[in-house]
């Protein structure tokens, strides 16, 4: 059978019951947990690993949670699903909306998302909206939609894309021969992805195949940083509200739906939560992709994040890290050609000789 092929429906133990025939599936999951070897030796953390979510059907995390939830959605009836997005949830969703031969509306902030983005919910045939907001003002349109009319909402706050996006847990475990790392690293924006990740990790430990959690935690942009601004408050700390700003366009929202979720993972792990600049985020991505690993922005954050955990002591040397990189380079091209020709930091900032020499030859 077709679901006997995807890394996800793999854990249909774990997973929502739906019948075998109306599983909608394009084989996510299954993606490579990468040994980072160069930027193992430059950091002196020999076990450091990356799980590319990339490489999924639709390039981005976001299909293991599309599979389980446009499952759903088909099992129950519905004709349409709609999404707000910064892009990638709203690709995957069209995808698999397809798959079912459903239709699927997609809202976006105008200009605010990367192109091959947008091309997908496209080509994938989704009525796709470019409105005049940003992305927390998209989610309120479609708020308005769903109470008008029988469409299917498939934000992620949707609990049956938490059940999908779950399941790399599972597969980091398995590729460690069942033993947990003692660090998973994940990027943030809406925040579903650590809760989904949490709730995978927290049903292994519950059903014995664990011994202990490993200490999730979340890196932001310091320009959408809301949940680094929420764990100040929890201290006491006051911040003003801003609106969300980072070339890292995947993750630049100011009003995270699963902020409670997530903070209680981070609590129960043991985790942390981190913020860096736009330089770190273009360097720690350039970083990757000297080693053949690339990346979309948004992802790259988890290697700039770890260098900070590493210098405020929270990882260890010795210490098995994941970090999960959530999209494909080919995401946002248009960051990579800014960034190698000089557009996103000074040439004295950038990764390394080559290319330092990269750059120049290019403005050249
Ligand atoms: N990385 C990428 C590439 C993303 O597309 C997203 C979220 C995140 C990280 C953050 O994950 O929201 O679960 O904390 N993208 C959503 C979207 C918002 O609409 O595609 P999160």
């Amino acid at each position: 059978a077709a679901a006997d092929q995807s890394g996800v429906w793999r854990f249909r133990e774990l997973l929502p019951i739906v019948q075998e025939h109306e599983i909608v599936t394009l084989r996510e999951g299954n993606t490579p947990l990468y040994h980072l070897t160069q930027n193992a030796e430059r950091l002196a953390l020999p076990e450091l690993y990356a799980k590319h979510q990339g490489m999924n059907p639709t390039a981005s995390f976001k299909d293991t949670g599309m599979t389980a939830a446009l499952s759903v959605a088909k099992a129950r009836g519905f004709r349409w699903v709609a999404c707000a997005s910064t892009g990638n949830t709203s690709a995957a969703m069209a995808a698999y909306a397809a798959r079912a031969g459903m239709r699927s509306l997609v809202l976006v902030p105008d200009g605010k998302i990367a192109w091959s983005k947008l091309a997908q919910s496209m080509d994938y045939g989704a009525l796709t909206l470019q409105l005049k907001t940003d992305f927390d003002g998209c989610v309120a349109v479609l708020r308005e939609v769903v109470r008008r009319a029988p469409v299917y909402l498939l934000n992620s706050v949707n609990p049956y894309r938490v059940e999908g996006q779950k399941t790399p847990a599972m597969e980091i475990v398995e590729a460690l021969d069942w033993q947990a790392p003692e660090h998973v690293i994940v990027p943030g924006g809406n925040l579903a992805n650590i809760s989904a990740l949490g709730k995978g990790f927290a049903e292994m430990h519950a059903l014995g195949l664990l011994p202990v959690l490993p200490k999730l935690s979340v890196i932001q942009a310091e320009g959408a940083n809301p949940l680094v601004r929420t764990m100040h408050e929890f201290s006491g700390e006051k911040l003003e509200p801003v609106e969300a700003q980072t070339r890292a366009t995947a993750i630049r929202i100011g009003n995270p739906a699963s902020w409670k979720k997530a903070v209680a993972v981070l609590r129960a792990t043991g985790g942390t939560v981190e913020q860096v600049s736009e330089a770190e985020i273009a360097l720690a991505k350039a970083r990757l992709g000297a080693e053949g690993i690339g990346c979309e922005p948004a992802s790259a954050v988890t290697l700039a994040g770890l260098e900070k955990m590493l210098i405020a002591g929270k990882v260890q040397r010795g210490e098995r890290v994941v970090l999960l990189l959530t999209g494909h380079t080919l995401k946002d091209a248009d960051y990579t050609i800014a960034y190698h020709r000089g557009e996103l930091l000074r040439a004295d900032e950038v990764a390394g000789p080559e290319q330092a020499a990269l750059a120049q030859a290019i403005r050249d």
